[in-house]
């Protein structure tokens, strides 16, 4: 089928009707910003580097962390950009209703100490009701109420009241804007000391029947959606709260399915162009229909979210595993298994779905093409492993099923949960499907109490990735600590280092580094010897002894790999870089690399580092571990 057919006419009475893709939407928006002088950054990898404090990237503010608190960037003042994100409520399992969805798209327009409230506001919404065609009645606004750590956002009142009017809406408090309290309208990427955020103003759509006019949106949370988000950053989080920054910065944040789902007529997200060709897939490999009932609406959903949330993280080089963004693929991978036998698909369910992601992605991925045979292999290893385990769980449940008939019998949950842990620990077995299975059996059973009990005893034997991955879920700040800063720098010595010592066809593949450690990925294939690791060390240390300047450039991106400075593998870099040098100056400098920084000034301030750890992680690609010595 087309995918025409999963578009509706917008109609309003006053304007033509118009009919937009999601491509169409971002183009629009890029082009919006970019007659207002914003410069276009590029969607970077879902795999946060240089950051331990999150596993994923969840917004477009990501990268521009440094420079919201006052670093220069390459491109100027105004930045604009779409960026894939991914953010996991309480739980995967909010997905499955019209709305969540674990991956998304971000379009982000930034002012970096430039323009302010004036300006944003009436941008936000020129785009979303003149370019958008969106209906004004159904915009609801909302606005910070104030408390201990900022005022009231009176200015922005005053300024969403003008633009209201413009579009011949009286905008009364309480009626279309509501000021709401922090948890509301206050944004921060997380809680921790360094933490850049401030007030913000949401603009929420009415999907619900009726008037929107007077009704508060959280309040009526299922009749709205948010669709934008101006985040006025203008604070810093300190050991004695909230304190001004010395820029007062613009992050504005749209949620792009959700505005196509909105401009497309939707209230289900999975109607739009960016879910319903997949939608359409699996029905054709279920022969089921998307709304025969509840069940298969829901299965379909988490299918439709967690094969593309899958695609995008293998597309960024995330492989199954055990571990941090590794761990959370193979859950989505596993739980696209569990949900594909739910609607009766037995086999396959991941494969057959990877070519239609990359083809409805390939729009704004074309890279999707080139990497859907390695996907679908990567995915299908995945799918085959896991189905063992469900196979082997089933054999395992049919011999102890008179033992657990005998305490659903009984009601004994606690009994039930300790044979549910013992079919996870010993084969993996996930408690969910060994519900499943008890409820054919004995439909009367307290899921709810088994799954507590269970997880009292998880809760005691958690692996530590696991609580590791999951501490992340909670997010945090770009970590800026003077420890963490100092690790950046380190690591662009050991870059050097490694390309003196080994050649210079070594590139960093990856880099991660918390307040102990960093840690460095690069191409080599095999261990480094006792002699080569002294080698780097002391070439390292002799710098950071040595008391050198650290200093940065901005180039044309031309000009700054002429001048010979490094850059990461695989990385897309805009048309001016920032370029850090450690030496006196560019030309002469030790080390130079593409890099948004920040750093030490001074070498001096590392003190000295040792590689205590290196791991194998691919057939050419070796992991070091550094600290700086105590
Ligand atoms: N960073 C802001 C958000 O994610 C725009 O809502």
């Amino acid at each position: 089928m087309s995918l025409q057919n999963s578009y509706t006419w917008v109609r309003f009475p006053s304007r033509p009707p118009i009919l937009m893709t999601s491509q169409e939407i971002l183009e629009k928006y890029l082009e919006f910003y970019k007659k207002r002088g914003h410069k276009q950054i590029p969607n970077v990898s879902l795999v946060p580097q240089n950051d331990p404090t999150l596993l994923f990237v969840n917004s477009g503010m990501f990268p521009l962390v440094p420079y919201l608190s006052g670093e220069p960037h390459p491109l100027g003042k105004r930045l604009v950009n779409v960026q894939r994100a991914m953010r996991f409520a309480e739980d995967l399992n909010e997905v499955g209703d019209n709305i969540h969805t674990v991956a998304f798209h971000m379009i982000g327009n930034w002012s970096l100490g430039d323009y302010f409230k004036d300006e944003q506001l009436p941008w936000a919404y020129e785009f979303l009701v003149e370019q958008m065609r969106l209906d004004p009645k159904k915009m609801i606004a909302t606005v910070f109420m104030g408390d201990k750590d900022a005022p009231k956002d009176e200015v922005s009142i005053k300024i969403l009241q003008k633009i209201f009017s413009k579009y011949g809406i009286s905008a009364k408090e309480n009626e279309r804007i509501f000021a709401r309290p922090k948890k509301d309208n206050w944004w921060q990427r997380g809680d921790s000391l360094g933490e850049l955020g401030g007030p913000d103003s949401e603009i929420h759509y009415f999907i619900g029947k009726g008037n929107a006019q007077g009704k508060d949106p959280i309040e009526h949370e299922k009749e709205f959606v948010e669709v934008g988000n101006s985040v006025f950053i203008q604070y810093k989080k300190t050991e004695k709260g909230w304190s001004e920054l010395p820029q007062k910065n613009v992050d504005f944040g749209g949620g792009l399915e959700r505005i196509a789902m909105v401009v497309q007529g939707k209230t289900d997200i999975f109607e739009t162009d960016n879910f319903w060709p997949i939608i359409l897939k699996i029905q054709e490999l279920s022969g089921k229909k998307y709304k025969e009932n509840e069940l298969t609406t829901r299965a379909m959903r988490i299918l439709t979210d967690h094969i593309r949330a899958s695609v995008f993280l293998s597309m960024d080089g995330v492989a199954p595993g055990n571990k941090d963004q590794g761990y959370v693929l193979r859950r989505l991978i596993r739980r696209m298994v569990r949900n594909g036998r739910v609607l009766g698909i037995e086999k396959d369910i991941s494969v057959s779905l990877v070519p239609i992601v990359c083809k409805t992605f390939s729009w704004l991925y074309p890279q999707l093409i080139e990497k859907e045979d390695d996907i679908k292999k990567i995915f299908s290893d995945e799918e085959i492993k896991f189905g063992k385990t469900l196979d082997k769980g089933a054999r395992e449940f049919e011999k102890r099923k008179i033992e657990i008939l005998n305490f659903t019998g009984t009601s004994d949950w606690l009994k039930l949960s300790e044979i549910a842990f013992d079919l996870y620990q010993s084969l993996g077995y996930p408690l969910e499907i060994f519900i499943q299975d008890i409820r054919e059996v004995a439909p009367d059973i307290d899921e709810k109490e088994i799954e507590k009990l269970f997880n009292e005893k998880f809760g005691e034997h958690k692996d530590q990735s696991r609580s590791g991955a999951e501490q992340k879920f909670k997010g945090g700040l770009a970590d800026q600590s003077e420890n963490t800063i100092k690790y950046h720098t380190a690591t662009h010595l050991l870059h050097m280092a490694l390309r003196k010592v080994l050649g210079d066809q070594i590139v960093q593949h990856g880099s991660n580094i918390t307040g102990e450690r960093l840690r460095f990925d690069f191409n080599h294939d095999k261990k480094l010897s006792k002699e080569e690791i002294k080698k780097v060390e002391d070439l390292v240390n002799k710098i950071i002894e040595a008391g050198i300047p650290v200093n940065f450039e901005i180039l044309p991106k031309e000009e700054a790999l002429k001048s010979g400075a490094i850059h990461a593998f695989n990385e897309k870099y805009p048309d001016q870089v920032k370029v850090y040098f450690i030496g006196k100056n560019i030309k002469e400098a030790h080390s130079k690399e593409f890099c948004g920084g920040p750093h030490v000034k001074n070498t001096s301030e590392i003190g000295h580092i040792e590689i205590y750890k290196q791991d194998k992680i691919g057939e050419n690609l070796l992991r070091i571990y550094a600290h700086i010595k105590k």
